[in-house]
């Protein structure tokens, strides 16, 4: 299959997801490989592609709030306080979901992840189609997710017939991810939304990565580059490899890198987290043996961040 890459055929778009096809859309986090939330043939499609497997289930992203009641049953008055300030945005909200929704999108779980997209091009495409579209990012299982078109037709190149060019992601790290629980907010994936904003509406818990994850996404090795990824501390010893540094700080001895990438030279989280994916995927391709990942700080969106190094790592941190 010849994969197209182009900037303003949303209704060639549109008319591919009618068909039951799969295109690739920008999101304002990243992008997302997008399908027919109602039709389990084109579903099917997004697992191919990605070779994901099927116990992880995706995202249903909302063309608008009727649809939320036609997929969902919201019970609890804070999730309506959220979706009021957050949608549409990069906050995904697990919810207790009706019978119309395919099983092989919730991978037969009773709740559904949603959310409704902000990014132009998506909401002009789900608004003409009129329905809800299935949407994990638009990489290969376990891989980094992409945050410019070019990334997307690395991972996916002859599996999909069209991405939609909408230029680098906004946030650059994937939604936060909600469950509310007894009034009590639970976090299963941090994101752009943060951990602050969240407290402004009720009690927060980080839910740790257990054993069994509830959200496959808590699984630990995820976003991960092929070469090595370590996370730097005082006990790693770099001296026999070429190694590349992923930095926040400036670093002490830049010679003992083949390259370096600085997340963000000020030191700004929002820039840190636009840039990470691509930063960390030119570095996979530098040629190096070990990539080393400095943590930036674990406040805001810096908890974002930190989740994705970690799961990035080839050891455990
Ligand atoms: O920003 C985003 O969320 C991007 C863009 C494309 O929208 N999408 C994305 O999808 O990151 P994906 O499939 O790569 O990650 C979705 C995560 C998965 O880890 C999945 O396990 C979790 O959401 N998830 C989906 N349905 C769930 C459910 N019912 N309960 C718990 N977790 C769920
Ligand atoms: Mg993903």
């Amino acid at each position: 299959m010849e994969t197209r890459i182009c900037k303003d055929e949303l209704d060639f778009a549109v008319e591919l997801l009618e068909r039951g096809e799969v295109v690739a859309l920008p999101t304002e986090t990243v992008y997302g490989l997008a399908a027919d939330a109602m039709n389990p043939d084109a579903v099917l499609k997004i697992f191919e592609a990605k070779e994901r497997p099927f116990f992880d289930p995706l995202i249903v992203h909302l063309p608008d709030l009727d649809w939320l009641e036609r997929v969902t049953i919201v019970d609890e008055p804070l999730v309506k306080k959220l979706i009021e300030k957050f949608w549409p945005g990069p906050l995904t909200v697990v919810l207790p979901r009706c019978n119309i929704v395919p099983d092989i999108v919730t991978s037969g779980l009773q709740t559904v992840a949603v959310r409704m997209s902000e990014h132009p091009v998506f909401r002009a495409v789900i608004q003409k189609l009129g329905k809800p579209l299935a949407a994990p990012s638009a990489n290969r299982f376990g891989r980094i997710s992409p945050t410019a078109a070019e990334h997307v037709l690395a991972e996916l190149n002859g599996r999909i017939p069209l991405i939609i060019d909408g230029g680098t992601t906004q946030h650059g790290v994937e939604s936060t991810i909600v469950a509310v629980q007894n009034s009590r907010i639970e976090i299963l994936r941090s994101g752009p939304v943060t951990r602050e904003q969240l407290a402004e509406f009720g009690e927060v818990e980080l839910v740790s990565r257990t054993e069994n994850p509830v959200a496959p996404g808590q699984l630990k090795s995820h976003y991960a580059p092929r070469t090595p990824l370590r996370i730097a501390n005082c006990r790693l010893r770099i001296a026999d490899k070429t190694s590349a540094l992923l930095a926040w700080n400036k670093p002490q001895d830049p010679a003992l890198f083949k390259h370096i990438e600085m997340l963000s030279p000020t030191q700004n989280l929002r820039e840190a987290a636009a840039t990470l994916f691509a930063k960390m995927r030119k570095l996979d391709e530098s040629g190096v043996d070990l990539i080393v990942a400095e943590l930036v700080p674990d406040e805001g969106l810096g908890i974002a961040i930190n989740d994705r190094l970690r799961k990035a790592a080839t050891e455990p941190t």
